[in-house]
């Protein structure tokens, strides 16, 4: 288990100290935050089974780099891969635990340790060049009919995703491991993302929620409340929990291979929403397109946003509630065999696009054993006939292996490259 202020803050479901004395969960209870507090978290930690910045709860803010690795480095192989990831480490479990590195200057180093996390991925080109077969579940995604992919924002050879509660801090560590990485490779593409902080208001109180906690950063323990995403939906509802997340995320010692069991795959998508237009909907329509209410996110056949969907349920029209197009209905396990994934999304703005339209969305993170049996066919799904579709645009795609986390003292990815 990993042993962080985080994990502590859940399970006790208050306030804990942070290895930097800033201290308060997000949807921590118990004392009053001080303003400057508000929003900060402890240390997440960097060592255990499992890498940060999968299960515990997602913070605000979101840099996520992925590196194209040099010719060079790929030729040289796992001793080469081995150096980078050792030092990766070193420095992402350091500033994690609230000590800034000397070298870097002193820009952030106030701000630790703020809920950071830092998660890294492998590209296909990094196994290979580990000179070990590239896993089944790791081969590249399909394309789907609806795909507008921009390549050179899609794809990569390691990804580094760096979450925290402050987004100067998120920028910096970026930057930080950046210059580790170095001569080594180059950033290909980066993506910012945000979530709402500290005063977003709860659409259903956290003690309505089931005790095991549920949104888009699912899984520390605690009740949070579900996020909202820039189309103003709750987005992370039915995000799994518990024994049946654990079963959705982690690879199995059954499926392996090795140096990926305790880990999981990532896929990433940038989809644009095309804002413009979803706000010229009507509010019918908008809750029709998911199948869910957008005040409340409950299901449209009742209850409250944790009620169970009835699939079956017919209004005075004879139609079904939910719509044969919705959202809901074709992504829910229950129609999908129990195909399962954690999303852990950021909604993201960067600002106008060339035609004057909004370029902003969902960077869609989804974490799971096998993007082949549960983000393929699902995706299929819905870019074959999900009413969702009209209002986005899928703009990048990428696919990394997670390897589990590294021992204390150890590196991620030490089983592959050691
Ligand atoms: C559920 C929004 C893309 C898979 C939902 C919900 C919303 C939503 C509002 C209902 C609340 C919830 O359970 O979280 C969006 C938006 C998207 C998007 C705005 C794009 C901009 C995708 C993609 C996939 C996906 C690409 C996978 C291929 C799911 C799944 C659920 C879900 C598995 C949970 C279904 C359930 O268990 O009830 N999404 N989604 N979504 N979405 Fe999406």
């Amino acid at each position: 288990l990993r042993t962080s202020g985080l994990v502590a803050a859940a399970m006790t479901g208050g306030a804990v100290a942070g290895t930097a004395g800033v201290s308060l969960h997000r949807n921590g209870s118990g004392s009053a935050p001080s303003a400057a507090a508000a929003g900060y978290r402890g240390s997440v930690g960097f060592f255990g089974p499992h890498q940060a910045g999968i299960i515990d709860q997602a913070p605000a803010h979101l840099r996520f780099i992925a590196f194209d690795l040099g010719e060079s480095t790929l030729a040289e192989g796992r001793t080469a891969l081995a150096t980078l990831m050792r030092r990766l480490s070193q420095a992402a479990a350091q500033m994690t635990a609230g000590r800034w590195i000397p070298e870097q200057g002193s820009v952030a180093s106030g701000l630790l340790p703020a809920g950071l996390s830092v998660t890294f991925g492998f590209g296909p080109r990094l196994v290979r060049a580990a000179g070990v077969a590239v896993p089944p579940a790791l081969a590249p995604l399909p394309s789907f009919p609806t795909d507008e992919l921009v390549p050179s924002r899609s794809g990569g050879d390691l990804a580094v995703q760096v979450c925290a509660e402050d987004e100067l801090l998120a920028v910096s560590v970026a930057r930080a491991l950046g210059r580790i990485v170095g001569p080594a490779g180059r950033a290909r593409w980066t993506q910012n993302g945000f979530l709402p902080g500290a005063a977003a208001p709860p659409a259903s109180p956290p003690a309505a929620s089931p005790a095991t906690g549920t949104g888009t950063g699912a899984g520390t323990g605690t009740a949070t409340a579900t996020p909202r995403n820039l189309m103003g939906q709750l987005d992370g509802t039915d995000n799994p929990n518990g024994a049946r997340r654990d079963l959705a995320v982690w690879v199995g010692a059954d499926t392996g291979p090795d140096w990926m069991v305790g880990g999981s795959y990532l896929v990433c998508r940038r989809i644009r929403m095309l804002l413009d237009v979803w706000d010229r909907t009507s509010v019918p329509t908008k809750e029709a397109v998911i199948g869910r209410r957008l005040d409340s996110g409950a299901p449209l056949t009742g209850g409250s946003e944790h009620s169970t969907p009835s699939f079956s349920a017919s209004g005075a029209d004879g139609r079904p509630v939910i719509a044969a197009d919705a959202h809901l209905r074709l992504t829910h396990p229950a129609n999908n065999g129990g195909a399962t994934m954690l999303r852990r999304g950021y909604s993201y703005d960067d600002g106008l696009r060339g035609d004057g339209a909004p370029d902003a969305g969902l960077f869609f993170q989804a974490f799971q054993t096998d993007p082949r049996e549960v983000f393929v066919p699902i995706q299929r799904k819905l870019a074959a006939r999900d009413a969702l579709e009209r209002f986005i645009r899928h703009e990048s795609s990428a696919l990394f292996a997670v390897p589990p986390g590294a021992e204390e003292g150890g590196w991620v990815g030490q089983r592959l490259l050691g």
